[in-house]
């Protein structure tokens, strides 16, 4: 079982292994738009647990750079296992 916890309220969220985080995301007020890992709407910070996280996809590392790690585009990442601290 994987949690993502949001920092502004400690809501705790759990989700299947290896699921993407994107509906969790919305449900608790990330915007998003293209869905696409294009726009760069849905950027959120993770606070703890980056290493819990899929790779950044190609369409992250293009809009966030390459080895950034401490923000995700919301839409393209899946939470692997653990807990994933994250603002927006
Ligand atoms: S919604 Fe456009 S990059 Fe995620």
């Amino acid at each position: 079982m994987a949690k993502l916890i949001f920092d502004h309220n400690g809501e705790e969220i759990e989700l299947d292994e290896d699921s993407p985080i994107a509906e969790a995301c919305e449900e608790a007020g990330v915007p998003f738009a293209c869905t696409e890992g294009v726009c760069g709407t849905c950027v959120i910070e993770i606070k703890s647990g980056k290493e819990n996280l899929s790779p950044p996809t190609q369409e992250e590392e293009d809009f966030l750079g390459e080895g950034c790690r401490d923000e995700r585009l919301a839409c393209q990442c899946r939470i692997k296992n653990g807990n994933v601290r994250v603002s927006f």
